[in-house]
């Protein structure tokens, strides 16, 4: 007895189990499926639905996300991390208006040379916005295929990614194209789950060679480990005696490139140094307790410390990354999730 097509067994399960209301599926533009992909990306749905409703309140289509201030853009996805999507996108926005007359490329090769759009993201756009025949590969189909074919090696390994391309080109189904791949992100992110996948719901068990060696939880294999490294920083949060705080824009490349955040340095007995350039009159300090946060390749302990000065203006108005700003405005700019934290707590 021949087994049924996996697209089928996939197709029958997303009609019962698949998600179909996402703010998204409502109006699947290439602009929302687009939009929707990048904020997706390492990102679950649940954190992402907010988001992608404050952004298109403010830009519900290309033109407008091309024509406003990126500055503004990054405001709206301050909390959501990985900026550079942010910035890629406003990039890309403006690229198609000059290159595409404000409208979405329609050929896969066309997306993929935009920033920030790869092969996965734009066979997402050409399946879910265009219903034509391309295949995906996020973390979530990666996943799915690596344990349906017990394939070893790290998914992140290009001998790896090129053997997980051709499976999950070779499974595509001739009708359905859409919900064909709409089910396979929700059977990863709902049921073939990293941890403690729901095995006995999955409609693919039955010819899930993992399932079938119960080695589930064995693939995909993962990452090599590598010790990341830790870096510390002293931020100086100046607040003026008219309840004003200091901020700086950080250069638009590196870390939280293009966000607002506080002066900083490596070691604390250069907090002086800074208060020296920037001219403060210091009053009182006082060392806030200690924030970390993880990036991708290193951990940051970052110690804030408070001064109280009066509001310096000469040195910071000759400066344009420097500024003093009301609270309540402050927290309106685009702001690395610490500092709005740190913000927040000093309200
Ligand atoms: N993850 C990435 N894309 C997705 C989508 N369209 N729906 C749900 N989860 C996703």
């Amino acid at each position: 007895m021949t087994s049924p097509l996996f697209s089928d067994q996939l197709l029958a399960w997303f009609d019962l189990h698949g998600r179909k209301h996402l703010p998204w599926q409502q109006q699947p533009s290439s602009y929302h499926v687009w939009l929707s992909e990048i904020m997706l990306q390492q990102t679950q749905v649940s954190t992402v639905i907010p988001y992608y409703q404050r952004f298109t309140a403010k830009f519900n289509d290309i033109k407008s996300l091309a024509t406003a201030p990126v500055d503004e853009v990054l405001a709206l996805w301050t909390g959501l991390g990985y900026y550079a999507r942010a910035r890629n996108l406003h990039k890309a926005a403006v690229m198609i208006c000059n290159d595409f007359n404000g409208h979405m490329p329609t050929n896969i090769d066309d997306l993929i040379a935009l920033p920030g759009i790869g092969r996965s993201t734009a066979g997402a756009i050409m399946t879910l916005a265009h219903q034509q025949k391309f295949a995906i590969l996020d973390g979530n189909v990666k996943r799915v295929l690596a344990r349906y074919f017990a394939i070893d090696g790290w998914p992140g390994k290009k001998s790896v990614e090129n053997t997980l391309w051709q499976l999950a080109e070779s499974l595509l189904p001739e009708q359905r194209i859409a919900n064909y791949i709409q089910a396979q992100m929700d059977l990863g992110a709902t049921v073939c789950t990293r941890s403690k996948p729901l095995c006995h719901q999955c409609p693919l068990s039955k010819q899930c060679q993992a399932f079938q060696q119960a080695k589930q939880t064995s693939y995909p294999t993962p990452k090599p480990k590598k010790e990341i490294p830790t870096r510390q920083v002293h931020w100086l949060i100046a607040q003026s005696n008219n309840d004003k705080i200091l901020l700086h824009q950080r250069p638009a490349h590196g870390i939280w490139g293009g966000l607002w955040s506080f002066p900083e340095c490596e070691a604390k007995h250069e907090l002086c140094n800074i208060t020296a350039d920037l001219q403060l009159e210091q009053l009182n300090s006082i060392s806030l307790d200690e924030i970390k946060h993880t990036f991708s390749h290193f951990k940051l302990v970052i110690s804030p410390h408070l001064i109280q000065c009066k509001q310096q203006t000469s040195y910071i108005a000759e400066n344009k990354n420097l500024s003093w700003y009301k609270i309540s405005d402050a927290l309106k700019l685009g702001l690395p999730a610490p500092v709005k934290k740190v913000i927040q707590s000093i309200q």
